[in-house]
């Protein structure tokens, strides 16, 4: 039976209202009529199951840090119903979606990771009550276990509310009653928007824009400074990534004979192997692809003699996401200007780590990074005989340093993209911030500023660095940087 078909049978026997549904048997109120299907199916079908609820589940590793993290959002808005959604399935064609990944602040707030799922911080004296809205075990009365799309015999098994309540620690409702719910509640109110459309329409006339937009704002600063638990998972996420980047490696030779196609396949395949996802599309980027910053097309040769660019990261079922980039010689060795370029990115990004430290300004070490870069460029001569100085006043190295040096790193890769200027952009680092840096040279293969051999040379190295109380410590550091490092792994990879 095909999807379609399920949802035409599901809409005759499912009903609107699912109290209704277990008073009143489907048979009786839909006069009959189950289309295509007998009686004494359905009756079987209704019966002979076993009750697989499971007792005494263990609180998930998170629990006490989203407590910690929901009071840190009650305290910030009292007296308001505080909305967070999980998201919808989104239709990838027909009658197929693509993957679901929970709205980060969703999960941030909850540790649940389900579609459909609604986190209502509901005001009362003193704070909020919390409860978790989801899609209970499917009813197998009314037909919709075995009948309904997202009927638990094709979809798999839910948790039941009350497991889950053990799981998250949160009490937890039936999501199908909440829009009615809300559209009848009264007192101020603020959603997190763009991931749930029917939650969003049922508190239309209660919202405004820019309260909506105060509530994403403080939940993308609240992600600024990273928890215990967020730090292992980065840290996990860290060593999955590094995991992929040595199974690149091994495989480069038959990369060679196919496609950057294989390098992205390869990467994917550690990342599902170790129970993860990637968290944003692998960057394989090799020969002059190296010089287009988000090459995801991933469709080009792999050719001895070039640098492989690898921008990929791994994503840990938690959600939290590795952004990690080598600049790779394909067949294990740098060419001498391969290096003379890949060795000023490394100065540069040794520079950038540097910088990183407890009150530093969030730019500094762009501009720390942005100066080594500027200073190479102009001793190759490839800025005529401007000094360094006149280089950076007019930005000039930015013709092939292209973007910013880093950005904030977590849930999502650009995380905390929602945070004020002031507090990220023109912020100061703490301890528990955490961000990439990942200065890059790029000459483009139709560059006529640059000698002929430069032209197609893309280089960028990127590692995920946590700012600590002393410094920094740089997560990522199981993959070699320097270049005789770099090269020396890879033999051993390839043994
Ligand atoms: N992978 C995208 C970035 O480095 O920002
Ligand atoms: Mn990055
Ligand atoms: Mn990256």
């Amino acid at each position: 039976m095909s999807y379609k078909e399920r949802q035409i049978v599901s809409e005759e026997l499912i009903p609107e209202n699912p109290e209704t549904a277990e008073a009143e048997p489907v048979k009786q109120r839909k006069n009959g009529l189950y289309p295509g299907i007998s009686d004494e199916l359905a009756e079987s079908m209704r019966s002979g199951w076993a009750d697989t609820e499971l007792h005494g589940l263990e609180p998930i590793a998170q629990a006490g840090y989203t407590a910690t993290r929901r009071a840190a959002l009650s305290a910030r808005f009292p007296g308001e119903r505080l909305v967070v959604p999980a998201g919808n399935l989104r239709t990838r064609s027909n009658d197929t979606e693509y993957a679901f990944r929970a709205s980060t602040e969703y999960a941030y707030l909850t540790g649940d990771r389900t579609q459909d799922g609604v986190l209502v911080l509901e005001p009362v004296e003193g704070g909020h009550d919390a409860t978790i809205y989801l899609l209970p075990r499917s009813n197998r009365d009314n037909g919709e276990f075995w009948l309904d799309g997202q009927g638990e015999l094709w979809v798999g098994r839910r948790h039941s509310l009350g497991e889950a309540e053990q799981l998250l620690g949160l009490p937890a409702k039936d999501v199908r009653e909440l829009p009615a719910a809300l559209a009848e509640s009264t007192g101020p109110v603020r959603v997190v928007r763009g991931h749930d459309a029917g939650i969003e329409a049922a508190l239309t006339d209660k919202v405004t824009a820019e309260r909506d937009e105060e509530l994403r704002v403080f939940l993308s600063e609240a992600r600024l400074v990273k928890d215990a638990f967020e730090i292992s998972e980065l840290r996990k996420a860290c060593d999955a990534t590094a995991r992929g980047f040595e199974d690149v490696v091994k495989v480069l030779d038959k990369a060679e004979a196919t496609s950057e196609r294989y390098i992205e396949g390869t990467f994917f395949l550690r990342a599902r192997v170790d129970g993860n996802d990637i968290g944003y599309g692998s960057i394989c980027a090799a020969g002059p692809h190296a010089t287009t910053l988000h090459w995801v097309r991933n469709d080009g040769p792999v050719r001895p003699g070039e640098l492989l660019l690898l921008d990929a990261g791994v994503e840990t079922e938690e959600l939290y996401t590795a952004d990690v980039t080598r600049t790779l010689p394909v067949n294990g060795s740098f060419t001498p200007l391969q290096r003379k370029i890949y060795d000023a990115v490394y100065e540069a990004q040794e520079a950038g780590i540097a910088a990183v430290k407890p009150g530093a300004a969030f730019r500094d070490f762009h501009d720390a990074a942005q100066r080594v870069l500027a200073e190479k460029l102009v001793e190759w001569g490839l800025l005529g005989d401007l000094t360094v100085e006149k280089v950076l006043e007019l930005g000039l190295q930015r013709r092939w340093t292209l973007h910013g040096t880093g950005h904030m790193l977590g849930m999502d890769v650009h995380d905390c993209a929602a945070a004020r200027t002031e507090a990220y952009v023109d912020g100061v680092l703490e301890p528990g911030v955490c961000l990439t840096v990942e200065p890059g040279l790029y000459f483009q293969a139709d560059d006529l500023t640059v000698p002929e051999e430069y032209r197609g040379i893309g280089v960028r190295i990127e590692d995920d660095i946590l700012v600590t109380e002393d410094g920094n410590r740089n997560l990522s550091d199981t993959l070699p940087r320097q270049a005789d490092e770099v090269e020396a792994w890879m033999a051993g990879l390839k043994g």
